[in-house]
Formats: structure tokens, C-alpha cells, sequence
């Protein structure tokens, strides 16, 4: 029995082996096997190549800004009568976009034609209701595996649910991952919006086949303003961009290519990686700025890429925001790590760069270009940055009454190959374990087993993190024996804002604390690699009411 790892790294225009990863040595929990063994995914061969995205052009097209969502009108919901409340319709359908200039039509899957879909715009205090309707075609545009738990044969091969990763919502209006739907079919949602400020996103949430869907371009962002943030006069309007980062493969005929295994009957594969960014829905493209501060929503939506995003002129960021809003106070910052789901507002400053470019970069490949050209706009004259931001005041850990130890585990087959992802050594479908009090402070010890850093988001609820602390794998693996072997380590200052996603990684216990606040009811936390979530590692939590 090995355990070695073999991961893929798609080369231009190609497939590569990467070598094996000998540090990585892990042994994954022995578990029992749910329906009898299962080949471990090789990456197959596309049956037609694929675009080499260093051939392209870069900065031929201009950097795509998604609609803002109009409501169509007012609604009462039936569980919350007697009150209109502005109704907005999200629709499904598949349509064709170029990626590229160079590039022949790609059919997507997006939300009102658009992919990113339109970008809703949300204020504390202001509820709204969504309905989400399913108007795409019967069969997927991507390869289903039919053996990973929710996406079964005698299901509809398309099924979709919304999201809105981030917000606190009930558990009926949350996207339950198998409330999903069939074309033809809607449902609709009501959003509170009775939290903070943030940078929140909406994405297909399909039991079995998230990873598929969202990768098909089901995504979109979700902007929760607050007057306390709307007092900071920070960029706004045309100032203020959303950017969504994804990584794509991409053939020759213009269609997605979503990596698949060896073998047609479990074409399940641990991670896709794709050679290509998108920002906003488009490869390389540019915007022309004024010199004067933007603020950008840097949204990561890939299923497994994570980002490191640096300017090439050398300007720092000035990070203002996290996950679930904004921090206590402006931090300069080189780079910008983003893993999957997470997102970072920041501000960059544009001025005295009038007639220069600057690119965005994922680490020295370039994303975006800014073109910095004066207008000759009196309004491009930046305001000053405010020095504090929010508060964010620290929930104090002796006020937890519980402390759950979670595992963050890999079932590898025989050539230590990955083939399925737990949590705390679950499956989804079995019985609930995680049942937090309504109100009640938990502290969460995610404890990772596995060579990968794993992005784990609850749903529902913002976090704070406490440290990441290096224990014996060895102990754990031998007698289940927490053993701490250092000191733990405090979140960085970008990290110690309110999350909801939080980077688990190897060798480490990442130890979250979290409020419950919320209704009571049924939410799910997860993986957000989109495969490891496609594949087991997702369970569900249930909200238990208080007194
Ligand atoms: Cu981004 Cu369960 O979600
Ligand atoms: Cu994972």
C-alpha cells in the first residue's frame, strides 16, 4: 500500500504528469469503501487539443462589467405575508460568448445570458426576494459522473440550485444541495440582507455536480452595502469594479473542456486545473481607468485554483475587505492570496500613472491590464483613504461552550491516488454530528490529514480565526491522539477580519470560532474545491433553536 500522490498539471496545450510529491506522504484514514472499490482517477486525454492560451493576443478585448440586476417587480413570499418586497427573476439558459477576440463562440451556462450573471446589488435592512428558474437545456454540457453520491442515473442529468455564498439566510432559501431542480422548474428565495457589508457571490449549489455547473459559468457577484460603508466615501460607481478570477481549459472549437479520468464510467477527477483565466468572463482582457483609486471585489470562483495576485507596477493593494466585510483597518499589501470562494476588496490607486499600463498578475502571468488615461474628468481627483475601517471586535474563545475536532480527510486507492473527500470522516448522507445551539459560540479545530490546503466554508454564519497550530499527523493516525507539536499561529492582520472561508492547510490545526447566530434549520459546510465537495467532502449542520 502506497501512499504516495500523483497530481496533474496541464501544460500549454498539453497533459503533463507532474512529478510525485514525496514530502507529501500522507496516510488517509482507513475507511470502509460505500459501494465496493473505485478506480483512482488518471486524467485523460481531451479527444481534441486544447487552446494554448500563451498563443492569444493578450489585451485585445475590453474587460467585460456584468448588468446590475433590476428587479421586475414586487412580491409578496408566502412565508413572510403581508409585506411586497421587490422581486428579481434570475433565469438560467445556455448561450454562446467569445472568450477571446480569437476565439470561436463558447456555449455557457449564465444567469439572464451572462456569465458572470448580473451583479446584485444589496443594502443592510432591505430584503428582497430571487427567483431562480431553470431554463437551461436536458442534457449537461459537461461529462456527469454518474457514480459520486447525488448525480445518480435515474436523476436528471441537469439540475441547478442558487447560493448566495456568504449571506445569512434561512435554511429554505439557502440552496440546499439537493433541492436542486430540472429545467422548467423555479423557486424563489428571500434574502434579508440583515448583516453587514460584504463582498458576497452567488453559484449553482447541485448535489453531485456543483463543480460542473459553476464551472459552465453559473456564478455571479452579490454586493451588501451598509450605510456605515457607504459613509467611508470609499470608490464607488464607475470606480468600483467587480472582478471574478476562474481557471478554464479551453479546445480548439472554442467549448469548455472539463477534465476527465481514464475511465468513461467514473470520470470524477480530485481537482481541474485549467491553463486559462478568465476574468469576468473574459481572457486577457484590459479597461481603460482614470488616475484616481478603484476599488475592485476580488472574487475567486475557480473550482481548485487558488490566486496570488500581484500589480505590475509595483503598487501595493490596499486591502479594505474579506470574506464578510471589512476590516478594522486598511492594509498595504505586495500580494493577494485567494483561494477558492474567498475574496478581498481592495483599493488600488491609479493616480500619477496617466498614460501608463499596469497588469494584474497571477504570479507573473498577466490577467488584466489597466490603462491609466486622465479624461480630463474633474471627479477623477481621488479622495483621501480613510485610516479605520470597522471595527471588528474579537469573540473572546472562554466564551465557546463547545469545541468540535474535525478531520479534514482523503480516501486514496492502492496507488495513492485520491477518489473521494471527507469531513470529520463522513459521508454526506450520514446522520448529522455538527448541531450547534442557535446563538451559542463554537470553536471549530479543523484537523487537516490530508497534503492539500482545503478552503472549508460554512454556510450561514461569519467567523473568526484563531490560529493554525502544527500537530503529530503520526499521533493522530495511530491512537486518534491530538497532539499539538507548536506554538499556534495567529491569523496575518488580512486574515483576522470576519470569514467565511478559511484555508485549512497540511500539517496544521486550523481552529475557527463562530457565533451561530441565524434560523434554525438545516445549512451544509463544505470543501470549496469544487471537486472535493462534489465528492464527500460536504456535510450538513443543523441549527439547533435555542430554549
Ligand atoms: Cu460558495 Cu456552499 O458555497
Ligand atoms: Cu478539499
Amino acid at each position: 500500500m502506497s501512499f504516495s500522490r500523483r497530481r496533474f498539471l496541464l501544460g500549454a496545450g498539453g497533459l503533463l504528469a507532474a512529478p510525485l510529491f514525496p514530502e507529501l506522504l500522507r496516510a488517509a484514514p482507513a475507511m470502509p469503501m460505500a459501494d465496493g472499490p473505485r478506480m483512482a482517477p488518471q486524467l485523460a486525454e481531451p479527444n481534441q487539443p486544447l487552446v494554448n492560451p500563451a498563443t492569444l493576443p493578450r489585451f485585445v478585448d475590453t474587460l467585460p462589467l456584468p448588468p446590475v440586476a433590476r428587479p421586475i417587480g414586487q412580491r409578496e413570499h408566502p412565508a413572510h405575508p403581508g409585506r411586497r418586497l421587490p422581486l428579481y427573476r434570475m433565469e438560467m439558459r445556455a448561450f454562446q460568448a467569445r472568450l477571446h477576440r480569437d476565439l470561436p463562440p463558447t456555449t455557457l451556462w449564465g444567469y439572464q445570458g451572462s456569465s458572470p450573471g448580473p451583479t446584485l446589488e444589496a443594502k443592510r435592512g432591505e430584503p428582497f426576494l430571487i427567483e431562480w428558474a431553470n431554463a437551461l437545456p436536458t442534457h449537461h454540457l459537461l461529462p456527469i459522473d454518474h457514480g459520486i453520491h447525488g448525480a445518480e442515473k435515474d436523476r436528471p442529468d441537469v439540475r441547478t440550485v442558487a447560493h448566495v455564498h456568504g449571506a445569512r439566510v434561512g435554511p429554505n432559501d439557502d440552496g440546499w444541495p439537493e433541492d436542486a431542480f430540472a429545467p422548467g422548474h423555479s423557486l424563489l428565495y428571500h434574502y434579508p440582507n440583515a448583516q453587514d457589508a460584504a463582498t458576497l457571490w452567488y453559484h449553482d449549489h447541485a448535489m453531485g455536480i456543483t463543480r460542473l455547473n459553476i464551472y459552465a459559468g453559473l456564478y455571479g457577484a452579490y454586493l451588501l452595502r451598509d450605510p456605515e460603508e457607504q459613509a467611508l466615501a470609499l470608490p464607488d460607481g464607475e470606480h468600483e469594479l467587480p472582478l471574478i478570477l476562474c481557471d478554464r481549459l479551453i479546445a480548439r472549437d472554442g467549448q469548455l473542456y472539463y477534465p476527465v479520468s481514464d475511465d468513461p464510467a467514473a470520470p470524477w477527477v480530485s481537482e481541474a486545473y485549467g491553463n486559462a483565466t478568465l476574468c469576468n468572463g473574459k481572457l486577457y482582457p484590459f479597461i481603460e481607468v482614470e488616475p484616481r483609486r478603484y476599488r475592485l471585489r476580488l472574487i475567486n470562483a475557480a473550482n481548485a485554483r487558488h490566486y496570488e495576485l500581484s500589480l505590475s507596477s509595483r503598487h501595493p493593494f490596499v486591502q479594505i475587505g474579506s470574506d464578510q466585510g471589512l476590516l478594522p483597518a486598511p492594509l498595504e499589501r505586495m500580494r493577494v492570496e485567494l483561494y477558492p470562494a474567498e475574496r478581498a476588496d481592495v483599493v488600488v490607486d491609479f493616480s500619477g500613472l496617466d498614460g501608463q499600463t499596469v497588469e494584474l498578475r497571477q504570479p507573473s502571468e498577466p490577467l488584466l491590464q489597466f490603462r491609466v488615461r486622465n479624461r480630463g474628468d474633474k471627479n477623477a481627483v481621488s479622495v483621501a483613504m480613510p485610516t479605520a475601517l470597522r471595527a471588528v471586535p474579537r469573540i473572546d474563545p472562554a466564551s465557546a461552550t463547545r469545541e468540535r475536532i474535525l478531520t479534514v480527510g482523503e480516501m486514496d486507492d492502492a496507488n495513492g491516488n485520491a477518489m473521494m473527500m471527507t469531513l470529520g470522516g463522513h459521508h454526506w448522507s450520514d446522520p448529522i454530528t455538527e448541531d450547534p445551539l442557535q446563538d451559542s459560540v463554537e470553536i471549530w479545530s479543523l484537523v487537516n490529514l490530508t497534503g492539500d490546503a482545503h478552503p472549508i466554508h460554512l454556510h450561514l454564519v461569519r467567523f473568526q480565526i484563531l490560529e493554525r497550530r502544527p500537530y503529530d499527523l503520526f499521533a493522530w493516525n495511530e491512537r486518534k491522539e491530538l497532539k499539538y507539536t507548536g506554538p499556534g499561529q495567529p491569523p496575518p492582520p488580512h486574515e483576522a477580519g470576519w470569514k467565511d472561508t478559511v484555508r485549512a492547510d497540511p500539517d496544521m490545526v486550523t481552529r475557527i470560532i463562530v457565533r451561530f447566530e441565524g434560523e434554525p434549520g438545516k445549512y451544509v459546510w463544505h470543501c470549496h474545491l469544487l471537486e472535493h465537495e462534489d465528492n464527500e467532502m460536504m456535510r450538513p449542520f443543523k441549527l439547533l433553536p435555542k430554549g
